[in-house]
């Protein structure tokens, strides 16, 4: 099967609703009580990287030019204010921000999943970030999730479990530093 091709941002407003449609495919939120909370739900998770870092943007597209998957990355935690706005458990893991600056989100259809996809946009993230001597990437998922050993097999093994208002949230960080 043809490989995807790998385009990094900035991308075209179309492809970018794209990305957006595979977001909400994958997102643990489905309902939303009205066209507002929905948007609300989209800005919150993607409207940082869409509006602050565009250039940290990677898109999965096969040939016929349909979003497979995305990834949206930030390559210092620690500068991006917004975030500690717009996700309310964003500090929860601060203390990891030095040693694991880097941070990522990564959704590929339901439809292409287990391809290879998600392991290309990793990596390509992952590259950059080491490219620009970035020290460690880290990613925040829930300790029970399938995407656990996604992570876990590609390097994000440094693991800290921690609770945010009643519910489990597990850091997983990737360190790139040369020893
Ligand atoms: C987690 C996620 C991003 C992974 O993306 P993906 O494209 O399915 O991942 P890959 O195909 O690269 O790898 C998944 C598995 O498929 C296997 N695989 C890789 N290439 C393959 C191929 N050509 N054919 C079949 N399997 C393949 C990999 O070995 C990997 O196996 P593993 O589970 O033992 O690690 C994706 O499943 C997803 O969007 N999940 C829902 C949303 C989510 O959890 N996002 C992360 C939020 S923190």
């Amino acid at each position: 099967m043809t490989q995807p091709q790998i385009v990094k941002g900035p991308v075209e407003p179309r492809l970018w609703q794209m990305a957006e449609e595979v977001f909400f495919l994958s997102a643990a939120t489905q309902q939303f009580d009205d066209a507002e909370k929905r948007r609300a739900f989209l800005d919150r998770w993607t409207g940082y990287y869409r509006d602050c870092e565009p250039q940290r943007i990677y898109l999965a597209i096969p040939p016929g030019g349909r979003v497979a998957g995305y990834l949206t990355g930030c390559m210092d935690s620690r500068t991006a204010e917004r975030l500690y706005r717009d996700i309310p458990y964003y500090s929860l893991f601060e203390d990891q921000f030095g040693a694991y600056p880097a941070h990522l989100h990564v959704n590929v259809h339901p439809q292409c999943r287990g391809r290879g996809i998600g392991s290309r946009l990793v990596s390509a993230f992952v590259e950059d970030c080491d490219a620009a001597h970035v020290a460690g990437v880290h990613v925040v998922t829930g300790p029970g999730l399938p995407n656990v050993g996604f992570y876990r097999d590609r390097g994000f093994t440094t693991a800290v479990q921690r609770t945010w208002r009643r519910r489990e949230l597990l850091f997983l960080g990737k360190s790139l530093r040369r020893s």
